[in-house]
């Protein structure tokens, strides 16, 4: 008999004689060994074969034993709209329940059904790339139903209110909306008119707070702590929701916070929170272990003139020389989008020994799956 081991002590090929058929030989720990015809005489279509069905079965095993939709979290809420709102045990809780999905968006199907036959809309009035898609993406590993809806080709082209549009969808008895717009609050009043969970994917320059929940896990993941972190966050404060919602809950799990900025634009909301303010990277710098790079929000500086990008990125812009100021090791964060060489050097985002920047889209995927069975495990048992 022929036999090609394809993962020790877990998956074999085998042919029998006088048969041209790969036979494949599945066995998982405390389980019965499975043995499955490839239905392929040749050995790199049975290969794939093989795995194929070791992924599945693995998935559904660890579908059944890891990942099932729990009654009762501790955290109650069924928006998630603002980070004020989240107390520290919530933030760690929603970090925590994260990492089983970090584990799942590494194997080779990622695919579970906790959340079949469930709607979900994307509302995004605002242009984006790494929200829309990472909640995208989260929705439909989870088996959910998501629909985008194309706004700029919608009837609020015709004239129709956000207000009627908002019932429109309302009436399709959704589970989720997932809201971007330029008005801040806007989340919040839509909240208050529908049935279903609202999550408030980015409100002007006021909050966006999965983007803080992952740039959270991105820093949990890599420090293992907050206690004793000093983070820098940097740039254009004034017109950035990242940046309030970071403040509100990387302070809250114990992180101190520099804000570093030119003057006029540190606004007077974030001089009255517990945060250090710089007007300077040399001085703000100092003693960070994170930095984390904002982008000039050129969208909401509209009737102010634009500063010049070279002298800004002199300035304020981080590239190795200004990062040498932070802690030795320290590393580099950006929400994205990036524009390279205005808030940072193009060399450095790209470098893997000191940016978290894709790590952090990795982080949105999971953290947004974990919002999304939570929000929608506490909708059926608490309603909206
Ligand atoms: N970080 C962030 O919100 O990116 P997008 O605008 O691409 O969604």
């Amino acid at each position: 008999m022929k036999k090609i081991l394809l993962i020790e002590n877990h998956l074999h090929l085998y042919k029998r004689e006088n048969s041209k058929i790969w036979q494949i030989k599945l066995k998982l720990p405390n389980k019965k060994a499975l043995r499955i015809s490839s239905k392929s005489s040749i050995l790199e279509d049975a290969k794939q074969i093989a795995i194929q069905k070791y992924d599945l079965i693995n998935l559904k095993i660890s579908n059944n034993k890891d990942i099932k939709i729990k009654k009762k979290h501790p955290i109650k809420t069924t928006h998630l709209i603002n980070s004020k709102k989240l107390s520290k045990k919530e933030i760690e809780y929603l970090i925590k329940e994260s990492y089983k999905y970090i584990k799942f968006n590494k194997q080779k199907i990622k695919k579970n059904k906790i959340l079949e036959g469930r709607t979900i809309f994307n509302l995004f009035f605002e242009d984006s790339t790494r929200t829309r898609t990472s909640f995208e993406v989260a929705a439909k590993r989870l088996g959910a139903d998501l629909i985008n809806v194309a706004l700029k080709d919608s009837s609020i082209n015709k004239g129709e209110t956000l207000l009627d549009t908002i019932t429109t969808i309302n009436s399709m008895d959704p589970d989720v909306l997932i809201v971007r717009h330029p008005e801040e609050g806007i989340s919040e009043k839509i909240s208050k008119l529908v049935k279903s969970c609202v999550i408030n994917a980015g409100d002007g320059s006021r909050e966006h707070p999965t983007q803080a929940l992952l740039d959270a896990l991105t820093i949990k993941k890599k420090f293992g702590s907050f206690k004793n972190l000093r983070i820098a966050i940097c740039g254009d404060i004034m017109h950035s929701r990242v940046a309030r919602s970071n403040i509100e809950i990387l302070s809250k799990l114990g992180s101190n916070i520099n804000i570093i900025g030119p003057k006029e634009w540190i606004p007077n909301d974030i001089k009255n929170l517990e945060v250090n303010i710089y007007n300077n990277m040399k001085e703000g710098l100092k003693g960070c272990d994170i930095v984390m790079m904002l982008r000039i929000q050129k969208e909401r500086i509209v009737e102010k003139i634009m500063p010049n990008e070279k002298k800004y990125f002199n300035q304020f812009g981080l590239d190795y020389k200004k990062l040498a100021y932070a802690k030795k090791n320290a590393f580099v964060m950006h929400p994205g989008p990036m524009n390279r060489g205005v808030e940072i050097e193009s060399k450095l985002a790209d470098d893997i020994t000191r940016s978290l920047i894709q790590e952090q889209v990795a982080m949105g995927v999971a953290i947004r799956m974990a919002c999304l069975e939570i929000l929608i495990s506490n909708k059926d048992i608490y309603g909206t």
